[in-house]
């Protein structure tokens, strides 16, 4: 099957808003919505799962080049599976939060990911978040966006994000999680976060929801040539 539409890049620091915002991006315009971050937590889960050190970069490397991770676009929401098991929830946890950065940092496990992401994206009509995606994954993206906004604003989304989920979560831990990642994704020597020279800069700091959405969506109409 083939889809129409083009590719759209979507990065950032954690927190930004890039998944709200790239799912709802991906269904106004029905295109696939690929969830990165989703790929490196359910390896990390699985990695956690089995026993294995995560300081064994062999081992995680080994564990991405088999393991089976999926995401499935069900109308309920995106549903991962990693080897067959449904951890679309179990891979939001605190736990996971904190040891995913290192396990991404691992150039043999980004490797198997990036092919992967590649392929699900091959066909165009997909909008992709994550860390690399404008700069490493989709290079050729036909629009990118670097999307960010303040630690405050961002520790402040995702504990209410965890909250209305029924999750316990205290909101300094959070906050120090979230710059302790910073630190991690931004200066980690494999893959650190960087903007694509051709991203737009946006913060969403303040910004609405529908006015960041709306931003981007104007961008992907101008080039398709689509102008609504
Ligand atoms: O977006 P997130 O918080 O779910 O991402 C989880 C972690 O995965 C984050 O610490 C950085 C890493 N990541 C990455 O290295 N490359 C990506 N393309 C996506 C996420």
């Amino acid at each position: 099957m083939t889809r129409a539409g083009i590719q759209v890049a979507i990065d950032g620091p954690a927190g930004a808003g890039k998944s709200t915002v790239a799912r709802e991006l991906a269904k106004r315009l029905g295109y696939l919505y690929i969830d990165t971050g989703a790929m490196y937590r359910a390896l990390t889960w699985l990695a956690l799962q089995k026993g294995i050190a995560l300081s064994d970069d062999e081992a995680l490397a080994r564990l991405a080049e088999q393991a089976d991770i999926a995401l499935l676009p069900l109308p309920g929401g995106l549903t991962v599976l990693a080897d067959g098991q449904d951890v679309t929830d179990a891979i939001r946890t605190p736990e996971v939060s904190r040891h995913v950065s290192r396990v991404s940092a691992v150039a043999g496990v980004r490797a198997p990911m990036m092919r992967l992401q590649q392929k699900l994206a091959e066909q165009g009509g997909v909008v992709m978040d994550g860390r690399d995606i404008g700069t490493h994954v989709l290079p050729q993206a036909e629009v990118k966006v670097f999307l960010t906004a303040s630690v405050e604003e961002r520790a402040r989304r995702r504990f209410k994000e965890m909250i209305l989920k029924g999750m316990d979560v205290d909101f300094e831990q959070l906050r120090n999680d979230m710059e302790r990642r910073d630190r991690e994704d931004f200066t980690r020597e494999t893959a650190p976060l960087v903007q694509a020279d051709d991203a737009l800069y946006l913060d969403t700091t303040g910004l609405a929801f529908e006015e960041v959405v709306g931003r981007l969506l104007d961008m992907v109409h101008s080039r398709t040539g689509d102008g609504r």
